[in-house]
C-alpha cells in the first residue's frame, strides 16, 4: 500500500508552496497518499482552534508530515503552534541545511552548512514567562537539561558521521550564561570524546555570527541551543539566497515534521510570487529521511538546473517568474 503523509498547507503563502512541492514529488514518481490537515489561522477559521485534535491524530498516525508556515495570531494569549507541535511530539532536533545553488543572488559559493538546533528547551521551553502587572518588568526562564543537551549533541555527531561530514562546531555563550550554556558546553565536550573521527570546534555565538559572514566555508555542522539556533539558521539562509532557499526538519524518536524555515509571508501572500524552494527542499529532506535518496537527488538536480538556467525563477532569485511558472520549469527539468 502507499505510504501516507500528513500534509498541512498552512497559512499565507503556505498552500501555494506546499502545492508546488507535492506536484514535483508526484512528477518525480513518488507514490504517496496525502492526508490533508489544518493548523494555524486556517484551522482557527475552519474549526475554531489553532491546532485541532484531528490534525494531531493525523500527524501521530502517519508519523511524517510536510507542513506549510503557520500564522500565530499576535495577542489573545495564543502560544506558538510550531512550539506546541515540537513539544507535543518531542521533536527535539531541528535540522536546517543550507546549500549554495549556482545562479542565486548570494554573495557566496560552495556553502554547505547544517545547523542542528535544540528544539524543545532553552529560552523557548515556555517556562517561567512572567510580566509584572504594571509592565515594569518581565522574566522568562531558560532550561537546559543534561539529557536534552546530550541527545541533541549526539544527534549532531551521528548525522555528521552518517553524512561523511568532517567537523562539528558547538556554538554557545558559556562565558556569560555560565549555568545554562555552561552545562550545554560541558555535555558537548563529553559527547565529542566519543567521536574522535570528527573534528570539534567551540565558538561563542557572537563570534560565530561574524565568522559565518566572513568565512562560511569554515563551517560544516553547527550544534547549538534553541534561541541561538533560531537566529543562526536565518543568518545561514542569508548566505545562500534568503529564506526562500531554507528548509528545516523537526525530528523526534517517532514523528518528523518537514517545513520551511520562514513564516507565512503575509506581505506577498496571494500574489503567486513566493519562492517554493524552501518547501521543495524540505520535501527532499523528507524523501531522504524515508530512504528515497534517488528521488531526492532527482528533484535536487532539477531545482539546481532551473536556478542555474536563471530564466524562470522567482524575484527573490533575481527573476520575474510566478510560483507556478517556477514550479512548472522545475517539473520540465525533472
Ligand atoms: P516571514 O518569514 O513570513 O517573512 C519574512 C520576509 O521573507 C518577508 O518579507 C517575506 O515576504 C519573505 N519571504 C518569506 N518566505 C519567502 C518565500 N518563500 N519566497 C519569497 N520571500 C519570502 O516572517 P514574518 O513576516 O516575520 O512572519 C509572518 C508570520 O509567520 C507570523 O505570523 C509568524 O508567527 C509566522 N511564522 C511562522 C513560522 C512557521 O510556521 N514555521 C516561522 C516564522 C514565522
Ligand atoms: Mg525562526
Amino acid at each position: 500500500s502507499k505510504r501516507s503523509i500528513t500534509v498541512i498547507p498552512g497559512d499565507g503563502i503556505g498552500p501555494s508552496i506546499i502545492d508546488a512541492a507535492l506536484r514535483i514529488m508526484d512528477h518525480a514518481g513518488c507514490d504517496f497518499h496525502y492526508d490533508y490537515a489544518d493548523a494555524g489561522l486556517t484551522a482557527l477559521e475552519n474549526h475554531g482552534e489553532l491546532l485541532p485534535q484531528t490534525t494531531l491524530d493525523l500527524i501521530a498516525k502517519n508519523k511524517i508530515a510536510l507542513k506549510g508556515p503557520l500564522t500565530t495570531p499576535v495577542g489573545g494569549g495564543f502560544t506558538s503552534i510550531n512550539v506546541s507541535l515540537r513539544k507535543l511530539f518531542n521533536l527535539y532536533a531541528n535540522v536546517r541545511p543550507v546549500v549554495s545553488f549556482e545562479g542565486t543572488q548570494s554573495r557566496f559559493e560552495n556553502i554547505d552548512i547544517i545547523t542542528i538546533r535544540e528544539n524543545t528547551e532553552g529560552m523557548y521551553s515556555g517556562a517561567g514567562q512572567k510580566r509584572a502587572e504594571d509592565n515594569s518588568s518581565a522574566e522568562a526562564m531558560s532550561i537546559i537539561t543534561r539529557e536534552g543537551a546530550e541527545r541533541i549533541v549526539t544527534f549532531a555527531y551521528e548525522l555528521a558521521r552518517n553524512e561523511g561530514r568532517k567537523k562539528v562546531t558547538v556554538v554557545h555563550k558559556a562565558n556569560i550564561l555560565k549555568s545554562t550554556s555552561g552545562l550545554f558546553l560541558e555535555v558537548a565536550r563529553e559527547v565529542s570524546q566519543r567521536y574522535p573521527d570528527i573534528e570539534t570546534a567551540e565558538m561563542i555565538v557572537d563570534a560565530a555570527c561574524m565568522n559565518l559572514v566572513m568565512y562560511p566555508e569554515r563551517f560544516d555542522v553547527i550544534v547549538t541551543t534553541n534561541l541561538f539556533g533560531d537566529i543562526l539558521s536565518d543568518l545561514c539562509a542569508g548566505l545562500v539566497g534568503g529564506l526562500g532557499m531554507a528548509p528545516g526538519a523537526n525530528i523526534g524518536k517517532e514523528v518528523a515534521i518537514f517545513e520551511a524555515v520562514h513564516g507565512s509571508a503575509p506581505d506577498i501572500a496571494g500574489q503567486n510570487i513566493a519562492n517554493p524552494c524552501s518547501v521543495i527542499l524540505a520535501s527532499i529532506q523528507m524523501l531522504e529521511h524515508l530512504g528515497l535518496a534517488d528521488k531526492a537527488a532527482q528533484i535536487r538536480t532539477a531545482v539546481a538546473k532551473t536556478i542555474a538556467e536563471g530564466k524562470t525563477v522567482t524575484r527573490d532569485l533575481g527573476g520575474n517568474a510566478s510560483t507556478t511558472e517556477f514550479t512548472d520549469a522545475i517539473i520540465a527539468n525533472l
